[in-house]
């Protein structure tokens, strides 16, 4: 996987945290879609938290325009990370995408891959980095190509479930990594950051003011990825992009009359 000496970082900005969430489902779609007609499936990794909930309610809701536009049926779920947790905890992040979302979509359980958050760390990032291996027909130290990554960004600059100073930073040839995080008392799983640079589209979806000063730090800022474990999102394509709010976006150079903006950051 080469890491390219600078990336560009395209950025959408919409009015409100609705409509980022309206964006992002239509990402979602159009990446699926394309994904379908090149490669005749669609394997998407996503995250959990608060952020990408509304997103999953519209991308389920019958009303709305993308449940049928979602080519369901070629569609592979896989997580960006999880809780150590088990599936019907309030805080795993299957357990919420699966009343967001999975119990409301015709997806078969072969097409849903979870994170087995109520098993032992180290053996559920293992029996995770096999499936992985199983589903992508990986050979050697080949990294599984996502046709979409959707992260979100924690306001510490945390992204996934790679922590400031945690040892999964530093993880460069596992796929899934079990990451202690001391500062939260948890285990959690977490895809390495090798694996979410091989995406083909690798967005963030932040929409809370708050962060806004995090988004600066981490997309402006000086690099130190060991505090702002965002910065470790370098993706080999050499695209970022970023959904947000106006609140959010608050301190990036302003966007332009359609709400797009553009960085480059070089290495
Ligand atoms: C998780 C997520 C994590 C999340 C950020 C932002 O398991 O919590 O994968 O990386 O994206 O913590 O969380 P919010 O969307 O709740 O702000």
């Amino acid at each position: 996987m080469q890491t390219p000496e600078k990336i560009t970082i395209l950025y959408t900005v919409e009015t409100d945290a609705s409509g980022a969430a309206r964006r992002a489902a239509q990402l979602f779609v159009e990446t699926a879609r394309l994904a379908v007609s090149e490669r005749g499936c669609a394997r998407i990794a996503i995250s959990g938290g608060s952020t990408p909930k509304p997103v999953f309610e519209l991308l389920s809701d019958p009303s709305g325009p993308w449940r049928t536009q979602m080519p369901w049926e070629k569609l592979e779920i896989f997580w960006v990370d999880e809780r150590c947790v088990p599936p019907d905890h309030p805080e795993s992040n299957y357990g919420m995408t699966r009343e967001a979302l999975l119990d409301r979509v015709p997806l078969k359980p072969e097409q849903v891959h979870r994170m087995e958050g109520e098993l032992e760390p180290e053996a559920a990032a293992e029996r995770y980095e096999s499936r992985l291996r199983a589903s992508f027909r990986l050979k050697g130290a080949e990294l599984p190509c996502f046709d979409l990554i959707a992260l979100g960004m924690g306001s510490d600059g945390h992204t996934a479930s790679l922590f400031p100073r945690t040892r999964a930073l530093h993880e460069t040839s596992r796929l899934v990594a079990a990451n202690q995080v001391p500062q939260k008392g948890v285990w959690r799983l977490t895809l390495t950051s090798p694996v979410i640079n091989q995406g083909r589209t690798v967005f963030f979806l932040i929409t809370d003011g708050g962060k806004a000063p995090i988004i600066h730090q981490v997309f402006m800022g000086e690099q130190d990825p060991e505090q702002y474990p965002s910065q470790l999102i370098w993706p080999s394509n050499g695209i970022l992009s970023l959904i947000l709010d106006e609140s959010a976006a608050a301190l990036l150079p302003s966007a332009d009359g359609n709400g797009h903006g553009v960085l480059e950051r070089e290495r």
